[in-house]
């Protein structure tokens, strides 16, 4: 496995390799690795030649300064399971070679930013966008792999492509659960045991509500959940959206396209996010 810590190195390799006709897929990170990245770098490898996996917790998507020093890492864990799993590059750079000057590029990604995590985490997506645009130049990646345990970077980040026709296949993988059906998530470390326990509720909960659909309206479905969230004391929720998968405004019935429900939920002073599909 190469490992470059430089856009200098990284661009060299990447040109050799256009030169050689590869497909490239890229596979952006911030570490902490687990179940759930390597799910996402098994597809990146079965539809590519070469797999670039970037490792670089971004200091511009987070909107506050305590979440960015908490955030988990653990660059030698991240690099042996890369390697186990047969990634090809790895490109971990530093702070300054990403941002030699602080970015000012700023995005418009109207409605798509202006309902949930967009309100819970101000300036949250532009930050991403601005990271994933410059993976997406310096690794000249044919695709590109996001999980739809984040359901709404997965539709910012497809507008950014539209927006600024950058040629790249955006891969949406399914959410990879630990067994008892948590999302996984570096965050769930941070659950005691007891909390942890709990926390496949969410996913119970969702799930049971998708059972209903049949007979509910979207609009008892949202009220179901909420009272199911609020027999149990110790989750408190943030938002819950029932929403159309493409506008990712709230709908009340099914329209042309797929409806999905978004919740982030805060337990043991952890914040979890989780998402159901509906139709
Ligand atoms: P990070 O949280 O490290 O996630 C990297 C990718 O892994 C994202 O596309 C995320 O949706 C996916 N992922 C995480 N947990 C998953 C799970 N349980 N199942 C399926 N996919 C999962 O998302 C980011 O980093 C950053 O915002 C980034 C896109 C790298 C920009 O900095």
């Amino acid at each position: 496995m190469l490992i470059y810590e430089t856009i200098k190195d990284l661009s060299a390799c990447v040109e050799s390799l256009k030169q050689e006709g590869k497909t490239i897929g890229l596979l952006p990170t911030m570490g902490a690795l687990h179940d759930g990245h390597l799910s996402l770098l098994r597809r990146a490898k079965e539809d590519n030649d070469v797999v670039i996996c970037s490792i670089f917790v971004n200091p511009v998507q987070f909107n506050n300064e305590e979440d960015l020093k908490k955030y988990p890492r653990d660059i030698e864990a991240d690099i042996a399971l890369l390697e186990a799993n047969e990634c090809d590059i790895v490109f971990i750079p530093s702070e300054d070679e990403i941002y030699p000057e602080p970015p000012t590029e700023k995005y418009n990604f109207g409605e798509l930013e202006q309902v949930m995590e967009g309100v819970a985490r101000p300036g949250h997506f532009n930050g991403v966008a601005i990271i994933v645009r410059r993976l997406f130049d310096w690794t000249k990646a044919d695709n590109a792999y996001f999980g739809e345990k984040d359901f709404q970077q997965v539709a910012i980040i497809k507008d950014l492509v539209r927006q600024y026709s950058i040629p790249v296949k955006i891969v949406v993988c399914p959410i990879y659960r630990d067994a008892d059906g948590l999302a996984s998530s570096s965050r769930n470390k941070r659950l005691s045991p007891e909390k942890r326990a709990l926390a496949p509720k969410i996913h119970q909960i969702l799930l049971n509500s998708a059972s209903c659909v049949a007979d509910l309206s979207l609009s008892q479905i949202k009220g179901f959940v909420m009272s199911d969230f609020k027999m149990y004391k110790d989750f408190k929720v943030e938002y819950f959206e029932i929403v159309d998968d493409v506008t990712l405004q709230p709908v009340m019935q099914k329209g042309a396209n797929g409806v999905v429900g978004c919740i982030a939920v805060w337990l043991d002073g952890v914040r979890l996010i989780d998402m159901q599909r509906y139709y």
